[in-house]
């Protein structure tokens, strides 16, 4: 194999700028040709594919966002329209693609396997719901943007003895509460884990009440409820004045915090080598402190442990 190539697809996420650095300069170092697919799925689809040298990467290990582009590309289920992805890779002699994203990015990293692509898949999201990885590229770094901004939250609810409810991303994925939950000494968390229980919210909110402390605070994953009515049915049981914020897609921006450039690049380097090994296929992934790599077909069909210890600290310790 001469020839690779590298591309985001799906939500960005802070670090997948990382990883591409990785994967072209590891890539140059073991002698490929590397190459950068723009927009995702549908970029390669519609071939814009641009030989990257090392320069072209140089500066981007702190940026947020992808250089390369993103895009949602739902098309790219369609056999006809991966075809036409195929041809694309197989003019320009590329026979190996790293796609860094998420859960329906390593879909179509799976099917491109299977029509003769070696494909390697980086977990890029800021979710952290990909089950063959303990983290995901993005995940710290959108933890850290939500936290400061439940401290400044904080301020605020302290200062009118009010209770805040947090609406954060995840789409079916509670981590991003949960983490920040247990990183804001939380009262609450609804999640798609826990589920939404009405009484024992309420409970948990009057409680804080009735033991005199200022303000409350209510994370929950988005698609849950509608926290705007949550707030006012909040405000209506427990006496407790309730606000709601959507934090929305500021969660996505801002430069890598360090642990998310460390993962990308390690993980970017590892793709390389399975791609070296002429091994596609593959989803790369971290357990513990090691990084693994698994059959993309296991990886997406591997059930998702949930981090029980983790939710038992939300609440009690607040
Ligand atoms: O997967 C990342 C994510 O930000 C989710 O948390 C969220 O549900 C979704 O993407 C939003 O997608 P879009 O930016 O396409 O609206």
């Amino acid at each position: 194999m001469r020839k690779i190539a590298v591309m985001t697809s799906g939500g960005d996420a802070p670090g997948m700028n990382a990883a591409v650095r990785a994967v072209v300069r590891s890539g140059l170092h073991y002698g490929f040709e590397v190459y950068g697919v723009y927009d995702g799925y549908e970029g390669l689809t519609n071939g814009k594919i641009r030989k990257l040298e090392r320069g072209d990467v140089g500066g981007i290990i702190s940026s947020g966002g992808t250089v390369l582009g993103s895009a949602r590309f739902p098309e790219f289920k369609e056999i006809e329209v991966r075809k036409r992805a195929v041809k694309q890779l197989k003019d320009l002699g590329i026979e190996g693609l790293v796609v860094i994203g998420g859960d329906g990015t390593y879909r179509g990293a799976q099917a491109l396997t299977k029509m003769g692509i070696n494909c390697v898949g980086l977990p890029g999201t800021i979710d952290n719901d990909i089950s063959s990885t303990d983290y995901t590229i993005g995940f710290f770094t959108a933890l850290q943007t939500i936290v400061e901004s439940i401290d400044k939250l904080r301020d605020t609810s302290l200062s009118h003895q009010r209770c805040s409810v947090v609406e954060v991303m995840g789409r079916h994925c509670g981590d991003l509460a949960l983490y920040a939950g247990i990183s804001a000494g939380s009262e609450f968390i609804i999640t798609p884990e826990t589920k939404y229980n009405r009484e024992l919210t309420m409970t948990a909110i009057k409680q804080s009440h009735n033991n005199g402390r200022r303000h409350a605070l209510v994370v929950v994953t988005e698609n849950m409820l509608n926290v705007l009515d949550f707030a006012k049915d909040i405000e209506k049981t427990t006496g407790y004045e309730t606000r709601a914020t959507i934090l929305g897609h500021v969660q996505r921006g801002g430069n890598p915090v360090g642990f998310d450039r460390v993962l990308a690049t390690e993980m970017g380097e590892y793709a390389v080598e399975l791609l070296k090994d002429y091994k596609g296929g593959r989803a790369v992934g971290l357990k513990g402190m090691d990084l693994v790599d698994y059959d993309i077909n296991y990886a997406l069909n591997k059930k998702r442990e949930i981090p029980n210890k983790r939710y038992g600290l939300v609440g009690r310790l607040s």
